[in-house]
């Protein structure tokens, strides 16, 4: 089955990165000159997605906003005849179609996924936590979807991490099954001493809608939150899930050292912005 929609969990309230985040959302922080959340959004328009549900919370208007026309800036930006910042405003607003539905309380990112159960209509889709940002030749998403087109099961998108990092993470137990591939035979959130493997679940997930059922049969895990990968434990016991090793370098830009390094290896990349960063960086003598 195609698949079209992709859900953005974005109620959470982003502690780490108070008091930033106080009055704005962390899914709106810059990354360069874009918000985060705008580099998730164009890899699932690359990968070939129609549909952004994403699922806001209190304070996180200016993500709508954000992706709205702005008609006076625009009107404004004409008369000034900047085309080029016109021409992006409009790119920004026509990515693809948007849809919104609220969580009341941040019960954890398994009860934000189980609210857009009745959006989704009993089809597999795609999750993206803005958080994580992949810089990938081919998007990881787009990648994914080839897994999930061979397989017609739930993917989740893994990196190898050192197993002291383990504790911060999902983490798989699977059986290998083709290049990067694994048929996930166990899962565990967070694990404080012997992970089950290196390889940890990052945010890009394809989902088949019997990720409902195991939400509702999922009761609240650690910090009084419904966990995804409590609900995805439950999955696998109905349902194959495969776990798939992306090709790609992944900034955990939820962070403050990965939204700093982040912002240095984008900015790197621009060429208006590179020579004198170098220069700067050069300059550091660290
Ligand atoms: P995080 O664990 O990163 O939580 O959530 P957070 O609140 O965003 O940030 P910190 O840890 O307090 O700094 C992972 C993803 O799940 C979403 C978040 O918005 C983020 O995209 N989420 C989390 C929800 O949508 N609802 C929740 O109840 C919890």
């Amino acid at each position: 089955m195609h698949i079209k929609k992709a859900v953005f969990p974005a109620a959470g309230f982003g502690t780490r990165f108070l008091p930033a985040t106080k009055a704005i959302p962390k899914e709106m922080l810059p990354l360069v000159d874009k918000p985060l959340i705008q580099y998730a959004v164009e890899e699932a328009k690359l990968s070939g997605l129609e549909e952004i549900i994403i699922v806001t919370g209190m304070g996180k208007t200016a993500i709508e906003d954000h992706f709205d026309t702005s008609f006076e800036l625009e009107i404004l930006l004409k008369e000034r005849g900047k085309k080029e910042l016109l021409k992006m405003m409009e790119e920004v607003s026509g990515l693809v179609h948007f849809a919104y539905t609220r969580q009341k309380k941040p019960l954890g990112l398994g009860h934000a996924i189980g609210i857009t159960k009745n959006l989704i209509n009993d089809e597999p889709f795609a999750v993206f936590l803005g958080d994580d940002i992949i810089d990938a030749k081919v998007p990881a998403m787009k990648q994914m979807l080839d897994v999930y087109a061979r397989h017609k099961s739930s993917v989740l998108a893994v990196q190898r991490v050192a197993r002291s990092q383990a504790h911060k993470y999902g983490m798989i137990k699977g059986e290998k099954v083709g290049p990067r591939v694994w048929r996930v035979t166990d899962l565990v959130e967070k694990p404080k001493l012997n992970p089950p493997s290196d390889l940890a679940i990052i945010g890009r997930y394809i989902l088949t809608p019997g990720i409902f059922s195991a939400l509702e049969r999922t009761t609240p895990g650690s910090g009084g939150e419904i966990q995804l990968t409590d609900a995805l434990k439950t999955l696998a016991k109905d349902e194959e899930i495969y776990a798939y090793e992306f090709e790609g370098r992944r900034y955990d830009a939820g962070d403050k050292l990965g939204f700093i390094q982040a912002n240095i290896s984008f900015a790197l990349k621009r060429p208006e912005l590179k020579k004198e960063l170098k220069r700067f960086l050069k300059s550091l003598k660290l």
